[in-house]
Parts: C-alpha cells; sequence; structure tokens
C-alpha cells in the first residue's frame, strides 16, 4: 500500500485531492491547521474504504513538520507521495503590503513545501523514490493587482520544484508542480460578500475559452495522473492548469 501526505487538506482542492488519492489506493495522511475540518477529510477517506490519518499541522513550523513525517512513518509506514498543497493569500496593494504579510504568505506557501520535501524526501529515499506536487498558481507566471507575495510564493514554488527535481532525481523522486487558475474554492470566495464571490467566479469563467470554472476536482484529477507511471518522464516542470485562460493575449479588449 503506497502512503500520500496532502497538506492544506482540510477542503477546497486539497480535499478533493486527498479524495482522489485515495481512489486510486492510497493511504492518506491529511494535515492542516484546521483540525474539525481535516478529520472529516480523514473520515471521507474511511468511508471510501482506506486508510487515514488526520494530522494537526502548520507548514511553516519546522519541529511540526518533522513531527508529521515521523508520524506518519510510525502509524502508516511511510511516505511515498508528498502533495505540497497548503496556502495562504495576502491581497494588498504592493506598497501597502507589510513585511509581516510578506513573512506569512511567503512562511506557509514556500517555506511550508520547502520543509515538507527536506523532510519526506529521506523517507522516501528509503523507499526506493517517490513523487513530489507543488501546488502552485497560474499566478507564478501572469497576474493581477494587489497579488505581490502570493504571485512571488508561488514563482518561488516553481523554483523550487526545478531545484528539487535536481537534487533528488538520484534518490528516483520526480518534483513536478501544477499551476492553477481561479478554482472554485473558499480561497476564492473570500470576498465581503456572495454577490462579489459570484463577481469573481464569472469574470475566470469569461476569460476562459471554453467558459469553464475550474473546479477542485479537475485538478485533483491531473494530480491523480501526474503521480502514476504513466507521466514518469515529467519532472522538474510546472503544469498550467488552466482553462485557456493564458492562452489569451487580452490586447484585443482593450479599447482602441
Ligand atoms: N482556488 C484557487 O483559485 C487557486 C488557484 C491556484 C492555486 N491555488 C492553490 O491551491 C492550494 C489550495 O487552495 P484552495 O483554493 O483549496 O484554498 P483553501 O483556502 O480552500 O485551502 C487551503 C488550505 O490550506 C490550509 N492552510 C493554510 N495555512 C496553513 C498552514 N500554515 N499549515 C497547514 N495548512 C494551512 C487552510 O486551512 C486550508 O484548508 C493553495 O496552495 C492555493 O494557493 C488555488
Amino acid at each position: 500500500m503506497k502512503i500520500a501526505v496532502v497538506t492544506g487538506a482540510a477542503r477546497g482542492i486539497g480535499r478533493s485531492i486527498a479524495l482522489r488519492l485515495a481512489k486510486e489506493g492510497y493511504a492518506i495522511a491529511a494535515s492542516d491547521v484546521l483540525t474539525e475540518q481535516v478529520n472529516e477529510t480523514a473520515e471521507l477517506v474511511r468511508q471510501s474504504g482506506n486508510k487515514a490519518l488526520a494530522l494537526t499541522v502548520d507548514v511553516s513550523k519546522e519541529e511540526q513538520v518533522k513531527k508529521m513525517f515521523e508520524q506518519v512513518v510510525a502509524e502508516l509506514g511511510g511516505v511515498d507521495l508528498l502533495v505540497n498543497n497548503a496556502g495562504v493569500i495576502a491581497r494588498s496593494h504592493i506598497v501597502d503590503t507589510t513585511a509581516e504579510d510578506f513573512d506569512w504568505v511567503i512562511g506557509i506557501n514556500l517555506k511550508g513545501a520547502f520543509l515538507c520535501i527536506k523532510h519526506s524526501a529521506p523517507i522516501m529515499r528509503q523507499r526506493g523514490g517517490g513523487v513530489i506536487v507543488n501546488i502552485s498558481s497560474l499566478h507564478a507566471f501572469a497576474t493581477l493587482p494587489n497579488l505581490s507575495i502570493y504571485a512571488a510564493s508561488k514563482a518561488g514554488l516553481v523554483g523550487l520544484t526545478r531545484a528539487a527535481a535536481l537534487d533528488l532525481g538520484v534518490w528516483n523522486i520526480r518534483v513536478v508542480a501544477v499551476c492553477p487558475s481561479g478554482v472554485d474554492t473558499p480561497m476564492l470566495r473570500d470576498k465581503p460578500t456572495e454577490e462579489e464571490n459570484i463577481a469573481t467566479l464569472n469574470r475566470w469563467k469569461r476569460a476562459s475559452p471554453i467558459g469553464l470554472i475550474l473546479q477542485p476536482e479537475d485538478v485533483a484529477n491531473l494530480v491523480a495522473w501526474l503521480v502514476s507511471d504513466q507521466a514518469r518522464g515529467l519532472t522538474g516542470v510546472a503544469i498550467v492548469i488552466d482553462a485557456g485562460v493564458s492562452a489569451d493575449l487580452q490586447i484585443r479588449k482593450i479599447p482602441t
């Protein structure tokens, strides 16, 4: 039985990935700072007939990350797959953005992924290899106003993916990044009113040539393929999943 660790698995994309990987037969270690909701994810995995462990972990804290992998090894027997999905977003103009905001977002989105890679790779090595998937974002490549630190954290994660692929390839560990555009999750629905949330979702829909608002399952399906042997030729790359949004240069929409 293969074992997958999914961070930020309490809801949204992370929960969807945990449930999809369970369908592929993985035992799931679901971790998050939201204890009650991550327990629910683990319960849903168990209901689907798979082993599951729920762990309350802040990925930006090295001691907690180290302990998480020790506990996964003790209770599930090892680690074959890591999905660095935990993430936060901060929205403000760059000059209004504080150093504390920077440390918070980078601490979770980038340092958190680094810590999880650092502490899981030696365990994967002992098992003859593994796969690491970093959930980055389309914002790594093209972004929107007021998202400076978020965009920087996700671009950093793509760099980390390449560098980790080089260091870990010799241990038969593949490392890939997944870069979604807007996905219908609590992160995207974080506006003060439901009207604004719907407006955001509709904007992503209109920006897609196929008129699609990505759902968490769309990302989870891609992850399930990337971790399979069918994707054995992929490492050190970033895969964009954006319903066609980035194919459009937008220039024709600017009035002459
Ligand atoms: N929703 C989108 O439009 C979108 C697009 C591209 C990429 N992403 C990325 O996908 C990932 C999942 O996002 P989502 O949309 O499901 O958002 P979400 O807010 O629903 O889920 C993020 C999860 O991460 C957890 N988390 C936050 N800080 C943590 C910490 N310090 N330690 C552990 N867990 C922590 C949260 O509690 C939450 O359960 C994130 O990395 C996000 O940046 C999201």
